[in-house]
């Protein structure tokens, strides 16, 4: 399989990194922002619409349904794909977005289908542009109203830049947590969001005119990822029965014989070929449920300087219990940053650890918007979480993956139950496998780096890549590092409402990760990594939002 050639061959190992330039060539930066010049741009809205939204709210699909208005699709395209900072150190000036990324080089791209339109989301404007009159009914074939479509592409050239040929793992990885971002935003206005299987990555293509070869002369090209029904009732089976969602082809013929408008601008002076990416790229693409591709839906606090506990002296604690319960969702969405280092003496309280494991449970939201049950699993690395034992752990997102790892790892696993009280109950999705300062090994695995040792735990994210690739096909490597997306973008958020940070961390040493868990073959790869803890600053930065008319400095 490519697809299994390709994450091989892109695996870093101790005495050698994954293919790459092995230096930045500032020459051939990619511009972080794609244009479409000559394409109409229509601004959006300025003022916030979706304040008092309390965080927890958005994982229970709570939130009294806002109506689909261009104000309102401005807002959640604001709250999920916007700019959140700029940042300055001495002549260097770069934006920082909702959504992370790689390396911060963004190859995600948004797109909007409403009101007879296709647009493209800019950013750094906080505009849309209008790339499509799409051919039809005044109005166009989509109505306005109800619901709207967003899709995500990629312009993989942005990370191959920086990473080589590991690149394409990263645009998959920023997908999962663009989508993650796309659909927490969508939580926040009311509305829900699900991928659509019934949409081959070629006819995104062409309803997003992607495959319009003269409107990206010499420009990158962007690769179709996914496109998601939005709104209030994008669930309901009503809505569903638009022939538009079932039947893609009458929205590609209204595109294809739409009015188009703009011309991609070109990010680099020049350009490295990875032929591997390319190839890879083409092996996954995802054709469709006519193939193999039927996608199967699943069934399925504030910080607190709590006065030192004794058995951790010195430390600040995070702790949920000062958390309140009204923390504004927006704002938790927009404050989210990547720390840069945490401070060792931070410490987590346990509940507060439980209950982010407990957002990764598959059937709230983000995990509604897609529809396939999970193959992603952690292993902690767990430093500083208070009356937690330091130590190797597993935890497992669907109970029955237990008898599984257990066959597949190492025997001297100890497999014991963590319980959620411990006077009451057990929380029996999370195991203790080995009781160890496990800090120096988290370090060692993630290439060396502080952040994986000094927060309050990290983790390695364990997908099966074996089977699901064999039974559904190739596409669905794409969809496991979204997965794996999806889980840090909850982290994330999670992190910021504990009053802590959090940060991806995407270089690893693959096969270590597997020898240390004694997992063979490729039965479970570990596909991302990352750490939570309690950020130290970097008070050389300086800090504007993202958008001059949110305020001053910070
Ligand atoms: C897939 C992925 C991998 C990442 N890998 C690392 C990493 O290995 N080390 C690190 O310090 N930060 C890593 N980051 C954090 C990014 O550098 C960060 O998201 C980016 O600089 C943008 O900053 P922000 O998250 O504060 O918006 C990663 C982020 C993502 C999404």
């Amino acid at each position: 399989m490519i697809a299994v050639r390709y994450h091989d061959s892109t695996k870093h190992h101790f005495n050698r990194f994954a293919r790459s330039l092995g230096y930045l060539d500032w020459a051939t930066q990619p511009d972080p922002f794609r244009r479409y010049q000559g394409a109409p741009l229509r601004a959006l809205p300025h003022d916030p619409l979706a304040r008092g939204v309390p965080y927890a709210a958005l994982f229970s699909a709570a939130v009294p349904a806002q109506p689909v208005t261009t104000h309102a699709i401005g807002e959640f395209l604001r709250c999920s794909m916007g700019l959140s900072a700029w940042k300055q150190y001495g002549q260097s000036r770069w934006a920082l977005r909702v959504n992370p990324s790689s390396g911060n080089l963004h190859p995600t791209e948004a797109w909007i289908v409403h009101d007879g339109r296709v647009w493209h989301y800019a950013p750094r404007e906080h505009a849309l542009e209008e790339r499509c009159v799409l051919a039809g009914t005044p109005g166009g074939v989509v109505e306005s109203g109800d619901c709207f479509l967003v899709a995500l592409t990629s312009i993989a050239w942005r990370e191959a830049w920086k990473y080589g040929e590991r690149a394409f793992r990263y645009c998959q990885h920023d997908a999962g947590h663009a989508l993650g971002a796309l659909r927490l935003a969508a939580a926040m206005l009311g509305w829900r969001l699900r991928v659509l299987p019934e949409w081959p990555d070629a006819q995104i293509a062409a309803l997003l005119g992607l495959d319009r070869e003269a409107d990206f002369d010499g420009a990158e090209q962007e690769e179709p990822e996914c496109l998601a029904l939005v709104g209030p009732d994008a669930n309901g089976d009503g809505r569903d029965a638009r022939t538009w969602i079932r039947n893609p082809q009458v929205l590609v013929d209204a595109a294809r014989s739409g009015s188009w408008s703009g011309r991609a601008n070109r990010l680099s002076a020049d350009h490295v070929l990875w032929p591997v990416i390319d190839e890879v790229i083409a092996a996954t693409r995802y054709s469709g449920i006519g193939g193999r591709g039927l996608g199967i839906r699943d069934q399925g606090s504030g910080i607190g300087e709590a006065a030192p506990p004794q058995a951790i002296s010195r430390t600040r604690v995070v702790d949920p219990g000062s958390r309140p319960d009204d923390l504004d969702a927006r704002g938790i969405i927009l404050q989210r940053r990547s720390a840069l280092a945490f401070n060792p003496r931070g410490a987590l309280q346990r509940d507060a650890f439980l209950a982010m494991l407990n957002r990764l449970r598959p059937g709230a939201p983000p995990w509604d918007a897609i529809d396939w049950p999970p193959q992603v699993h952690l292993v902690l690395f767990v430093h500083r979480v208070q009356d937690v034992t330091p130590g190797v752990y597993a935890y497992l997102r669907d109970a029955p993956v237990r008898d599984e790892w257990k066959a597949a790892m190492r025997a001297e696993f100890l497999w014991e139950p963590v319980s959620s009280d411990p006077r009451t109950t057990s929380a029996p999705d999370l195991y203790l496998l080995l009781p160890i300062e496990a800090g120096r090994i988290a370090k060692r695995l993630s290439c060396d780096q502080d952040i994986a040792e000094d927060g309050f735990f990290g983790l390695a994210m364990i997908a099966r890549v074996d089977e699901p690739l064999r039974a559904r096909g190739e596409w669905f490597y794409r969809r496991l590092f979204w997965e794996c997306g999806l889980i840090g973008q909850v982290l994330y958020l999670e992190a910021e409402a504990a009053g802590a940070r959090a940060t991806g961390i995407g270089c690893y040493y693959d096969d270590p990760v597997h020898d240390l868990l004694g997992l063979s073959g490729h039965a479970w790869q570990s596909l991302y990594h990352f750490s939570m803890g309690l950020p130290v600053e970097d008070t050389r930065l300086t800090s504007e939002p993202g958008y001059a008319w949110e305020g001053g400095r910070e």
